[in-house]
């Protein structure tokens, strides 16, 4: 089997190099590709370097499966060209990811809306990704109705230059911090919570506070589900959190609700100790605690979540799906 792994030398990428080590056979035989910058770098696979070659059009050959993490202009640009050659792509941008003709899949969830002639996947956005993969087990017990998540999004979500930024700004004392010129946010970020996750859209809710409202209905299929988010960017390296608010249709019982997340393969509800960032870090499961019933209604349970935004909420998803395209 051929796999190509486009944006190899990104944070997404380089656990995409990981995860497959572990999930797909071990025979596969990789391309890694980047940007100009990166061409002639190598990276170790299955301990084998392999070198990194630049993506354009002349070097696209036949491969199985095309992972891509490149961003989304990469993705419109040469995903179809994989595809034409032959492989499935699955997409971690959001390029794609609300075209009514792809899947949008959370693997546990939905990866049996990929059909025999579905050839693009998109990988959900990663705080969604780990907030419905929460809300999975209790919509199918409770019947969800609305739900008011906060997220605290860390800085890896954002990207290798992102990542750059903080530790640069984490040498600084906090006078220098307010006046610093170069950094990756609007406001540093370092010992800082920002109240803005993402570019703000013209109804004044930001581009990831919009995903989580669409990808959610898509993912699990409520299309009537009504979500007010707010996203906020916490000095934190990896691991989203997000405090949700949740109303259901049924009355909750709380003991069976905590039931039924550890029921699910891919989540875990910690009762004895609080789940952090630090905890879900390098976690394949996303983690829930400090759930409650609603102070107003037996309808509602309040949350939090917290989940690795790099593995669950991107290269583990996308391997899981890859290795389900093998072995389906
Ligand atoms: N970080 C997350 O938690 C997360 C979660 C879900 C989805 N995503 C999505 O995954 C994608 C990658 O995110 P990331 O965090 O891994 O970003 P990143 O660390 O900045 O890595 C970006 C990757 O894209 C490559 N790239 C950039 N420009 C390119 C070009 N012109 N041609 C070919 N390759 C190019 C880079 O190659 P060079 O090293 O050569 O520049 C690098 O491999 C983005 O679309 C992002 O939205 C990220």
């Amino acid at each position: 089997m051929k796999v190509a792994i486009v944006g190899a030398t990104g944070l997404v990428g380089r656990n995409i190099i990981k995860e497959s080590e572990k999930l797909l056979p071990r025979e596969t035989e990789y391309h890694l590709f980047a940007s100009s910058k990166s061409a002639g770098k190598s990276l170790t696979i299955n301990n084998k370097d392999v070198i990194v070659e630049e993506l354009n059009t002349r070097n696209i050959g036949e491969y199985d499966i095309a992972l891509f993490s490149a961003g989304g202009d990469r993705s419109k640009e040469f995903a179809e060209q994989f595809i034409s050659q032959g492989a499935y792509v699955v997409d971690n941008s959001s390029a794609f990811r609300m075209l009514e003709d792809v899947p949008l899949v959370v693997y546990g969830i939905n990866e049996n809306e990929i059909t025999t002639t579905t050839k693009l996947i998109a990988n959900p956005n990663c705080t969604t990704m780990g907030l419905v993969m929460a809300l999975k087990p209790l919509h199918d017990r409770f019947n969800l109705h609305t739900i008011t998540p906060v997220a605290y999004q860390a800085v890896s979500g954002s990207g290798t230059e992102a990542v750059k930024s903080l530790r640069n700004e984490e040498s600084l004392d906090s006078e220098s911090l307010l006046t610093v010129e170069e950094i990756f946010y609007p406001k540093p970020i370092a010992r800082n919570v920002i109240p803005l996750a993402g570019n703000l859209t013209e109804n004044d809710y930001s581009d990831e506070e919009m995903k989580i409202v669409y990808e959610s209905r898509k993912i699990l299929d409520i299309p009537e589900l009504i979500v007010e988010p707010s996203n906020a960017r916490v000095g934190v390296v990896t691991g989203h959190g997000v405090f949700c608010s949740a109303v259901f249709e049924k009355e909750i019982d709380t003991k069976e609700a905590i039931q039924v997340l550890n029921n699910f393969e891919g989540v875990e509800y910690w009762s004895e100790t609080l789940a952090t960032p630090l905890d879900a870090e390098n976690n394949n499961n996303v983690l829930v605690s400090r759930l409650r019933r609603g102070l107003s209604s037996k309808k509602i349970i309040n949350f939090w979540c917290v989940s690795d935004n790099l593995l669950k909420g991107a290269a583990l998803n996308a391997v899981q799906i890859a290795r389900y395209l093998v072995y389906k």
